[in-house]
């Protein structure tokens, strides 16, 4: 395989018997995953089964967690987490450009508050800002870093449904744009199939369903709604 051909193809994220417990208790069983360059996975499972174990282990921030496993990810990671995790002490545009140097920085970071719709905001405080733009400018923190890999954890959870709406949006086409593989952890079924290209299930410590989405079928929303219910074990007929 030519040197070139092999890095578009080589994956950006690569597991191999990842294992994480806790007080004795195996959370996280032998995972084996790959994760190509620039592709929109989506990662399910019910309350309590691993997914955010997964995805520091993935991010390299689990250190003093008991495991073993291999893994392989890229340089530049950036995470997304439920709540923005801005500082309230700093502006917008100081608090997207926290940790970074160079001179082009601040444009940097202006160009990325404009790409989430922020644009005109730099000098804001935290507190001005509203749950779902919080949310667009962790987005812009974790862009301008220009991440290989970018690593959500329910990042939408704590917005109302008409601003998810739109942070789904966003987030598509920030991804269609700059083509990171991304990784995002959802507890919405909805959500995982309209964002993502491939969806996967952690099951008693394992991906026990690993999916492809192919949008364009005949009604293929409500089949892939179907299946993945089936695999969380909810019925869609439960009242
Ligand atoms: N630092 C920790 N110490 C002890 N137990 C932990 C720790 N972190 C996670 N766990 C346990 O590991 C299991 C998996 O937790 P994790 O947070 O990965 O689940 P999750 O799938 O992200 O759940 P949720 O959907 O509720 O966010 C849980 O039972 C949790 O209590
Ligand atoms: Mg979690």
């Amino acid at each position: 395989m030519a040197p070139h051909t092999e890095q578009l193809t080589r994956p950006a994220v690569r597991l191999r018997g990842l294992t994480r417990s806790f007080e004795g208790r195996t959370v996280l069983d032998g995972v084996d995953l790959d994760l190509p360059a620039g592709q929109f996975t989506a990662l399910l499972g019910h309350s309590g089964s691993g997914k955010s174990t997964l995805l520091r282990a993935i991010a390299g921030i689990d250190h003093g967690v008991a495991g073993s496993g291999t893994l392989t990810a890229p340089e530049r990671v950036s995470v997304v987490f439920q709540d923005s995790r801005l500082l309230p002490w700093r502006r917008i545009l100081p608090n997207v450009l926290l940790g970074l140097d160079g001179k082009d920085a601040g444009e940097r970071g202006r160009a990325a508050l404009a790409e989430v719709g922020l644009g005109g905001r730099e000098r804001a405080w935290p507190s001005e800002l509203s749950g779902g733009e919080q949310q667009r400018a962790a987005l812009a923190r974790s862009l301008v870093r220009e991440p290989e890999l970018l690593l959500a954890d329910e990042p939408f959870g704590a917005l109302d449904a008409l601003t998810r709406i739109k942070m789904h949006a966003l987030l598509r086409q920030l991804w269609e744009r700059h083509r990171p593989s991304v990784l995002l952890v959802t507890h919405d079924v909805d959500e995982a199939i309209v964002l993502a290209d491939r969806v996967l299930v952690l099951e008693d410590g394992r991906i026990g369903l690993d999916l492809t989405v192919d949008r364009d079928g005949p009604d293929a929303h409500r089949a892939y709604r179907g299946r993945l219910l089936k695999a969380l074990g909810v019925s869609e007929d439960a009242p």
